[in-house]
């Protein structure tokens, strides 16, 4: 089985998600893609891993699958061709939010595994190639229907896309929070702390609160489609047990390591704070609740910072991003951080600083709470 998301700022789901379900006993042959306008692209976040190759021939798929239970690998020549070429064609031709191109992009990917079931979250909001909710369903009907016609169970979560999923967004700072997501102890819950009591990143678990809910949700579908599972309820708790366990945090160094990985390298690398030369706060400039945090505007300088590419031959600086950002409805105090940006150079510190601050609201009133997954198709 498989999922795949339309894309999204910080949407590093597939990674943790890929080794929970091969634990849970699935085998998952993942055929991802790269960063699309401002999306990231879960090949372009594992090409920041030391070693990693996401380019695998059709038997050492299959053989990994067999062996591993997971792979996260990309297109190739003969495999989704068509795919790769119209997928750099759009990025920097303007045709990427088409819901005919992104439904044969996503099933052409996911048809060529021979699935069993699938899950699709799709994305709506200011960052999401669908910003509106409806022109979402209109994709997640789309899709949901081509997947069943040809034979995969398929369902669909529309998910909200107008602030990151997660607190990091950039290459290398979402894959170690993916591996955060399956091992909290990865990222201590004093570098999370605020000033305030109140303030919910003191707490390593609720750092990535919606990350963490988003996989298990995906885990609990599936386990459903395949009657692994009676309800959602029991599905997910069974998706968390087994997150729990550890399994996953193993599995995922099994799958490095089969994909060529250098485990040592990734773990020195797991412990530096930053892999960037430079790393500057953003301050709140008053206390209040954050009412906003406008994932497009996130994305925007990260694809600028280097982090995304402007032309289909860009190269991608891995690590630069954005990190402990503070979320919607989390009390901020005055001068406290509201996040970091990681970057190359100083003038890029300041321009990276200067519109991100365009990216937060802070009100005096606690906003309401917006559902993540906003529907079930
Ligand atoms: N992911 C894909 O693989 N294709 C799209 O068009 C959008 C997201």
């Amino acid at each position: 089985m498989d999922k795949h998301s339309t894309g999204g700022i910080g949407d590093k789901v597939s990674l943790p998600l890929a080794p929970l379900l091969a634990c849970l006993g699935f085998r998952v042959p993942m055929v991802s893609g790269r960063g699309l306008g401002i999306t990231g692209g879960t090949l372009d976040k594992l090409d920041s891993i030391p070693g990693f190759k996401t380019l695998l021939p059709a038997g050492k798929i299959v053989e990994q699958v067999q062996k591993v239970g997971c792979v996260i690998c990309g297109q190739t020549d003969r495999m989704v061709p068509a795919d790769k070429k119209i997928y750099a064609l759009r990025d920097v031709s303007g045709t990427v939010p088409s819901i005919p191109l992104i439904t044969a992009s996503i099933l052409s990917k996911k048809l060529a595994e021979s699935l069993d079931a699938l899950v699709l979250d799709v994305k709506f909001g200011c960052a999401a190639f669908m910003q509106t909710r409806t022109d979402a369903r209109k994709l997640a009907k789309a899709m949901v229907a081509l997947g069943n016609e040809c034979g995969v169970n398929t369902r669909a979560v529309l998910t909200d896309m107008n602030t990151p999923l997660g607190r990091a967004a950039g290459n290398w700072l979402e894959v170690k929070e993916s591996v955060a997501c399956l091992d909290p102890s990865v990222l201590p819950a004093s570098r999370w702390q605020g000033k305030s009591s109140q303030f919910c990143r003191q707490d390593a678990s609720s750092t990535f609160a919606d990350l963490r809910s988003l996989v298990l949700d995906c885990a609990a579908h599936l386990l459903v489609q395949t009657r692994k599972a009676k309800t959602l309820a029991a599905a997910r708790k069974q998706a968390e047990d087994c997150l729990n366990s550890g399994a996953p945090r193993k599995k995922w160094d099994e799958m490095l390591v089969a994909q060529g990985a250098d485990l040592g390298a990734f773990n020195k690398k797991l412990a530096l704070d930053t892999t960037a030369p430079v790393i500057i706060e953003l301050k709140a400039e008053k206390p209040g609740f954050v009412a906003k945090c406008d994932a497009r505007i996130i994305g925007e300088v990260i694809r600028d910072l280097g982090g995304g590419r402007l032309t289909k031959d860009s190269a991608i600086n891995y690590d630069v991003g954005v990190d402990q950002i503070a979320k919607p409805g989390e009390r901020v105090e005055k001068s406290e951080r509201l996040c970091r940006v990681h970057a190359t150079d100083s003038v890029q510190t300041k321009s990276a600083i200067a519109r991100l601050k365009t990216a937060f609201e802070i009100s005096t009133k606690q906003p309401g709470k917006t559902p993540l997954v906003a529907e079930v198709i």
